[in-house]
């Protein structure tokens, strides 16, 4: 099962190409707007990260952690934004490796601590952290159960977890892959609202806020597509230096049109959800 998620992420990475088209392009370092084709690998980019970091400002924790952290985008504006340490944690080594490199360049202050590990079996002592985040990282894994008694276990009693994910819509069935977080069926765990309500409910935590993303990630994804043809049409000079193709491949411009098609038909969603530790 975590052979076929890391195998996603990694079978086509280019990492070399990554850091070179970034150095050559920005020579006194990307700042997060640049980095953002490759570091915000979720339905919504910076903006919703954005989003997510107003959240997370309210709920003022003293220790948060990044489960599926990947290339580091969420880590580096929390850093900016709320001068907090922020603990990454993801399966895919050579993406936490990357990632290293990219604050290195984007001389990210503090520097993001970075594990590799696996949320089902979460390398940390009892009551760690007061917050938990997942950006589109939960869609990869198999076990929700485990990996949210996981998270209840290393939260403080009063601690959240947030999470920005996709899930199944009501027209699931029609479902296209691939998509960015899965190339077949077979590594994409989408759960409908009910589904992870009761997750998340029975892992010990109740539902403070549930938002549906799903409009303005669709008119997100419709600008993006809309970019990436001009910038094909009208050839090498007006490319960005680094796109999501150099972490998923040359497949990546069928992934975002699925994307698109499977949020205007409502095969998915995105959604917002925050939940507290009870009892
Ligand atoms: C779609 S990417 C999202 C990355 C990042 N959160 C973002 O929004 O830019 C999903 C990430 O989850 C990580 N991941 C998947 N399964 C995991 C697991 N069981 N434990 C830890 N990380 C996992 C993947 O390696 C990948 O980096």
């Amino acid at each position: 099962m975590p052979a076929l998620v890391t195998d996603h992420y990694e079978q086509k990475l280019d990492a070399d190409t990554i850091i070179r088209q970034l150095q050559e392009a920005y020579p006194n370092g990307p700042n997060q707007f640049q980095l953002a084709p490759v570091d915000q690998l979720h339905i919504g980019g910076i903006k919703a990260s954005l989003k997510l970091i107003e959240r997370i400002g309210e709920l003022k924790p003293n220790s948060v952690l990044d489960i599926g952290s990947g290339l580091g985008g969420l880590m580096r504006l929390v850093g900016d934004k709320l001068d907090l340490q922020i603990i990454g944690l993801d399966i895919t080594h050579p993406l936490n490796h990357i990632n290293q490199r990219l604050s290195a360049l984007n001389d990210a202050n503090p520097i993001p601590a970075l594990i590799t590990g696996d949320a089902h079996h979460l390398p940390f002592p009892d009551n760690q952290f007061d917050l938990i985040v997942f950006q589109h990282s939960l869609l990869n894994m198999p076990d929700a159960t485990l990996v949210l008694s996981e998270c209840k276990r290393i939260l403080s009693a009063e601690g959240s977890i947030l999470l920005h994910e996709v899930l199944e819509g009501p027209n699931h069935s029609n479902i296209k892959y691939p998509v960015p977080w899965a190339r077949s069926a077979d590594s994409s765990h989408l759960r409908s609202q009910q589904e992870l309500e009761s997750l998340i409910q029975s892992a010990g935590f109740k539902i403070d806020t549930f938002s549906d993303w799903s409009q303005e990630a669709l008119s997100w994804r419709k600008r993006q597509s809309e970019k990436e043809q001009q910038a094909k049409d009208s050839g090498q000079a007006t490319q960005p230096p680094v796109s999501p193709a150099l972490i998923l491949g040359p497949e990546f411009g069928q992934m975002g049109a699925n994307v698109m098609r499977n949020l205007g038909s409502e095969a998915a969603r995105v959604v917002e959800v925050l939940a507290r530790s009870i009892g």
